[in-house]
């Protein structure tokens, strides 16, 4: 099975995770392209009635909105009954790393109206250690540097992310620092620690919205981990 397949098999299985008549929480990246999918499917075959979604991203809002789904501002919504978002690693405790996509801020603040978070991941995505990806952390452009110098004391290399020759700009208009050579032993320490770094707008672990479960694609099938 392609890694392809594998993401469609997780987006698909992720449907049943959706009441009838709720507000949906939408994450971003090429795994939730396909939950998206699945989702207009679904609702156009009539077996799906949601209110709304609540989207992490411009790239996913400007997908569902594509598909006639509606998107609501997540300052309008008080809570979500389920986020449903991929994820960089995950690890045997339903901790994460992610921002891969650039919308780790986002993530976390639908992530946070939500009462469950169900991570969608083909296997690959499955570590025992947070750390090997490297790490992302959404940042203030004036304090990169000293983000960088405190990341070199951990033994990090934090490096600032480049699209087409020049630094991402975020949704938020802000900076990405990818940051490699760390093994992140204790993510909700870890977590607490680096978001009180001045200059740091959100670190791409997710330990405080961590998975309540992670569907994880195998080529014997999706597996599902409970937290
Ligand atoms: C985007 C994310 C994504 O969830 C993460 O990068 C996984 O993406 P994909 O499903 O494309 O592997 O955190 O910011």
């Amino acid at each position: 099975m392609t890694q392809d397949e594998l993401k469609m098999q997780v987006g698909i299985a992720a449907l049943k995770y959706i009441q009838n008549g709720e507000i949906v929480g939408v994450g971003t990246g090429s795994t939730v392209n396909k939950f998206i999918d699945a989702l207009a499917a679904a609702i156009a075959a009539g077996n799906i009635h949601i209110a709304g979604t609540v989207s992490s991203s411009v790239a996913s809002t400007e997908k569902l909105k594509g598909y006639g789904i509606p998107v609501l501002e997540a300052s309008e919504v008080a809570r979500l009954g389920v986020y449903i978002d991929g994820a960089d690693e995950i690890d045997g405790e339903g901790y994460m790393v992610k921002g891969g996509g650039a919308a780790l801020t986002r993530e976390k603040i639908v992530a946070s109206l939500a009462e469950r978070f169900v991570c969608i991941a083909d296997e690959s995505k499955l570590v025992k250690i947070l750390g090997a990806f490297p790490l992302p952390v959404e940042v203030i452009p004036m304090a990169a540097g000293q983000i960088q110098r405190r990341f070199a004391a951990k033994g990090g290399v934090a490096t600032i992310r480049i699209k087409d020759g020049a630094p991402l700009m975020t949704d938020n208009g802000q900076h990405i620092l990818d940051v490699t050579g760390l093994s992140i032993k204790e993510p909700l320490a870890f977590e607490l620690g680096v978001n009180q770094w001045a200059g740091v707008i959100t670190v791409g672990v997710f330990a405080q919205q961590k998975a309540s479960v992670c569907l994880l694609g195998t080529s014997a099938g999706v597996r599902t981990l409970t937290f």
